[in-house]
């Protein structure tokens, strides 16, 4: 039997459970921070993308049906629409479970031309798996993505909030040790990450 975590289809979808089955997860730190959201939005609608990276954090990294309805139950939204606008963007993790790091490798012409396809072949080769999928410890995830906006670095690669590049094999050797070391998720980090900008002041950007 493989070693690796079978992931499911990308186009499989988060399923909806039904509405006696629904088993609300947020804390009440996560709760409050989605209380304070809603005041900065003219309307519930509005609050579905920060109300996902609550979600995406509390949930470990993944939005399952669970989370979704979790959202949508919070936010008075139909389930629909909220799937709808997780599924649609892809820094939403919706379509499998990930590992406590994410590797996101850019591919697209810069680091294409600088050699993401041997980076990407050497992570393949070390961790022991493809695109999509989740080492069997559950640790690392590795994701082929578009340009990452930071083409003087390529090869780049993104784990949470961090960009690194250019990268070699021995970075990557390097980094790989870090991350086993490392407590906290980057994946949760970079969702936490990103409810703190949002739950910053309206007025912070105006001016
Ligand atoms: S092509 Fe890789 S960051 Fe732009």
């Amino acid at each position: 039997m493989s070693d690796l975590i079978h992931l499911g289809s990308v186009n499989e979808r988060p399923k909806a459970p039904r509405p006696e089955e629904l088993n609300l997860r947020f804390s009440d730190e996560a709760i409050a921070e989605l209380d304070r959201l809603k005041t900065h939005y003219p309307n519930l609608k509005a609050c579905i993308l920060p109300g996902l990276w609550i979600a995406q954090r509390e949930y470990g990294g993944y939005l399952n049906g669970e989370a979704i309805a979790e959202v949508a139950h919070r936010l008075h939204r139909s389930y629909a629409e909220v799937e709808g606008v997780a599924t649609f963007y892809s820094m939403y993790n919706t379509a499998h479970a990930v590992g406590k790091h994410m590797i996101e490798v850019c591919t697209c012409l810069s680091c294409h031309m600088c050699g993401a396809y041997r980076i990407a072949d050497y992570l393949k080769e070390k961790l022991g798996i493809g695109f999509g999928e989740t080492t069997a410890d559950g640790v690392f995830t590795l994701h082929e993505v578009e340009c990452l906006n930071a083409c003087d670095r390529a090869p780049l690669l993104q784990i949470g909030p961090d960009y690194h590049g250019p990268v070699d094999q021995a970075y990557v050797d390097r980094l790989l040790d870090d991350l086993r070391a490392r407590a906290q998720s980057s994946v949760t980090q970079l969702a936490d990450d990103i409810v703190k900008v949002h739950l910053q002041p309206a007025d912070r950007y105006s001016g």
